[in-house]
C-alpha cells in the first residue's frame, strides 16, 4: 500500500509562523508535526512508499524528511494549492496499478490503530462526530454502516446528512477509482469553496457504485489553528514520560525540553514545549510552544507559540516585530 501525504497548503491560519517556516515543520510536543506522522507510518510497518506532495516552501519540507528518515520516500509538486483533491490528483503518476492508498492530511495526527483501519475489504473513511459539522466534509450511512452520500461543507445544520465528520484519514482500495474520480472532479471543473475537494471525488467514487465505511478515530488532533497546535502539543505531552534536571527551576510536568537550553530561575511548565537552544531567565512558561534559539527574560508567557530566533524581555517596551504577529 502506498500513502499520499499531501502538504502543499499556504497554512494561513497558521500565520506569522508559516510565513518562513511549513506548517507541517512546526514543532508539536518536542517534533514537527509531520515527524509524529511519518515516525507512526514507519511503525506500523504497514506501507511500501510514503508520497508528499508539496508546494508552498516544499524544499524546507524535503530537506527536513530526507535527513531524518531513511524510507521510500517520493516528493510530487502541486504548482498551485487548488485544494486537497487537486493535490492528491498530482500524485496519480507514482500509481501504475490498482494499488491501494492511503490517504493522511500533513497536519493531522491520529491516536488510531493504523493496520487496524486498513483491515476491511472495503475503502474507509475515518470520521468523528462533531458538534459544528458545518466546517467539515459530512457523511451518511445507510442501515448495512455502508456510506451512502457525502457532503463537503454543508450550508447549514439542517441539511447536513449527519455530524459525522470527514477527519482527513482515508483508505481507499483501488487507485484507479480513485484517480478516475479525480479526474472527472477536474475535468468537469468541480469545485466547492473555489477548491478541489476530495470529498467531492469520493462522492462520484460513490455514485460509481463504490463501497465506503467509515472507522471511528477518537483520537484525532488537528493541528491547523493556533488553539489546536496548543491542544494538540498538551495531548501529546501528557503521554510522554520524560523528566529534566535543571536545578534552580522548577519543572512543571509533562514539558518537553531540546538541547543546549539554558534555563535560570524559571517555572516551566506545564505543557511548555522548549526547543534547542533556548534561553529562559527569570520566567514563568506553561501551555506554549517556543521555537529554537529563542530568548525569554522576565516574563509570563502562557497559550503562546513563538518562533525562532525571538528575543522577549518583560521589562522592555519597545517592539521590533514583523508581520501578522499578535502581541
Ligand atoms: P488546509 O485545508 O488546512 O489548508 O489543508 P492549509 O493551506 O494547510 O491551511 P489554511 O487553511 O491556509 O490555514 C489540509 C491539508 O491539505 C494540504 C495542506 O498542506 C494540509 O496538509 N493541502 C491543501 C494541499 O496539499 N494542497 C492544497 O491545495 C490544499
Amino acid at each position: 500500500m502506498k500513502t499520499i501525504i499531501p502538504v502543499a497548503g499556504v497554512g494561513i491560519r497558521l500565520r506569522p509562523h508559516t510565513l518562513t517556516k511549513p506548517k507541517v515543520l512546526l514543532n508539536v510536543a518536542g517534533k514537527p508535526m509531520i515527524h509524529h506522522i511519518i515516525e507512526q507510518l514507519i511503525r506500523e510497518k504497514i506501507t511500501t512508499q510514503i508520497i508528499f506532495v508539496t508546494g508552498y516552501l516544499g524544499n524546507k519540507i524535503e530537506k527536513y524528511i530526507r535527513h531524518t528518515f531513511k524510507f521510500n520516500f517520493k516528493f510530487i509538486v502541486q504548482k498551485e494549492p487548488l485544494g486537497l483533491g487537486h493535490a492528491i490528483h498530482c500524485a496519480k503518476s507514482a500509481f501504475r496499478k490498482k494499488d491501494e492508498v492511503l490517504i493522511i492530511l500533513g497536519d493531522t495526527l491520529f491516536n488510531v490503530n493504523l493496520k487496524q483501519l486498513c483491515d476491511n475489504k472495503h475503502s474507509v473513511i475515518g470520521v468523528k462526530k462533531v458538534k459544528d459539522p458545518k466546517r467539515f466534509g459530512v457523511v451518511e450511512k445507510n442501515k448495512k454502516g455502508f456510506i451512502t452520500r457525502m457532503v463537503e461543507k454543508p450550508a447549514t445544520k439542517q441539511v447536513s446528512p449527519s455530524n459525522s465528520a470527514i477527519v482527513g484519514l482515508y483508505y481507499l482500495k483501488n487507485s484507479d477509482s480513485l484517480f478516475n474520480a479525480l479526474d472527472y472532479t477536474i475535468n468537469n471543473n468541480i469545485k466547492v469553496n473555489n477548491e478541489y475537494q476530495l470529498t467531492s471525488a469520493l462522492e462520484k467514487m460513490l455514485l460509481d457504485k463504490e463501497k465506503m465505511v467509515t472507522y471511528n478515530v477518537n483520537g484525532w488532533l488537528d493541528c491547523g489553528k493556533p488553539e489546536t497546535v496548543l491542544e494538540t502539543n498538551r495531548y501529546l505531552l501528557n503521554k510522554s514520560k520524560k523528566i529534566y534536571s535543571f536545578k534552580g527551576n522548577i519543572i512543571k510536568y509533562p514539558v518537553s525540553i531540546g538541547k543546549n537550553v539554558i534555563i535560570k530561575n524559571s517555572i516551566i511548565g506545564p505543557y511548555a514545549t522548549i526547543s534547542d537552544k533556548c534561553k529562559i531567565m527569570n520566567s514563568i512558561i506553561s501551555n506554549s510552544i517556543i521555537d529554537k534559539n529563542t530568548k525569554i527574560e522576565n516574563k509570563i508567557i502562557k497559550d503562546s507559540i513563538i518562533g525562532e530566533n525571538a528575543v522577549i524581555n518583560g521589562y522592555e517596551e519597545s517592539y521590533n516585530i514583523g508581520d501578522y504577529t499578535i502581541v
